[in-house]
């Protein structure tokens, strides 16, 4: 494991912010291999030092990935000035494990979000490469048809030329439908449906690959996801 700063490994395992810890630290009461350690840039390696805090030995935290039932009206992002964050839906030790959205879902959209502190299954779940199937759940102005079915499994030319891979539009009658996207282009699902004429009113992500949004969370709500979860996500 490569070294890193001592504040930020303990800011990591959730102890206190790295301000916070950064006084902690020049109080003497964090030791690394039984010697006081006064400076929060003391490089450490979690896998070999000892590290302990008030005399309790703090060990790196395993990767941690939590399924969250993203609401209306927060932003993907992990700080923002103006808006309200999906981190700021989590306790304050959650916030400090230095998890990041897995791909983004948009203010005004609803649903399964991922976060996780893992970089390795962050990067394979969004790499175009993993091809991983999101499928979203939209209401849309007007009404989608077997028209629309087709030029989506042909791939869309969006208004701004960019195109988009095949994908699955499944007609669930009157305004609603279900599509299917392997790609994470910006905006994308509302961009192939205005493409076709059908302005998106309501957008909520069900799945990512294999993965089902937990609906007993409700809006807002989140939980921890263990190995079989992680391996849902690359099945279909
Ligand atoms: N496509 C969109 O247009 N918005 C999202 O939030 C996700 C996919």
């Amino acid at each position: 494991m490569p070294k890193l700063r001592l504040d930020k490994f303990l800011a990591d395992q959730g102890l206190a912010s790295r301000k916070e810890l950064r006084e902690i630290i020049r109080s003497g009461r964090v030791s690394v291999n039984g010697s006081a350690v006064k400076s929060a840039d003391w490089k450490v390696d979690p896998e070999s030092d000892q590290i302990c805090f008030d005399g309790s030995l703090i060990t790196a935290a395993s990767v941690r990935t939590l399924m969250l039932y993203k609401p209306l009206g927060v932003v993907s992002a992990t700080e923002d000035k103006n808006e309200k964050t999906v981190l700021d839906l989590l306790p304050p030790e959650y916030r400090r494990m230095g998890l990041s959205p897995v791909g983004r879902l948009d203010k005004d959209t609803s649903g399964l979000l991922l976060l996780s502190n893992d970089g390795d299954f962050l990067h394979r779940v969004i790499s175009p490469k993993s091809a991983v199937e999101k499928c979203y759940c939209a209401t849309v102005e007007g009404e989608p048809d077997e028209e629309d079915v087709k030029a989506f499994q042909e791939g869309l030319l969006l208004r701004d030329g960019t195109t988009c891979l095949p994908a699955k539009l499944e007609l669930l009658g009157n305004d609603r439908c279900l599509v299917r996207v392997t790609e994470g282009k910006y905006h994308q699902v509302r961009r192939m449906l205005a493409s076709r004429g059908l302005p998106v009113k309501e957008l909520k992500r069900l799945s990512i690959g294999g993965l089902l949004l937990d609906e007993t969370l409700g809006p807002g709500g989140w939980k921890e996801l263990g190995p079989e979860d992680l391996c849902r996500v690359f099945r279909t």
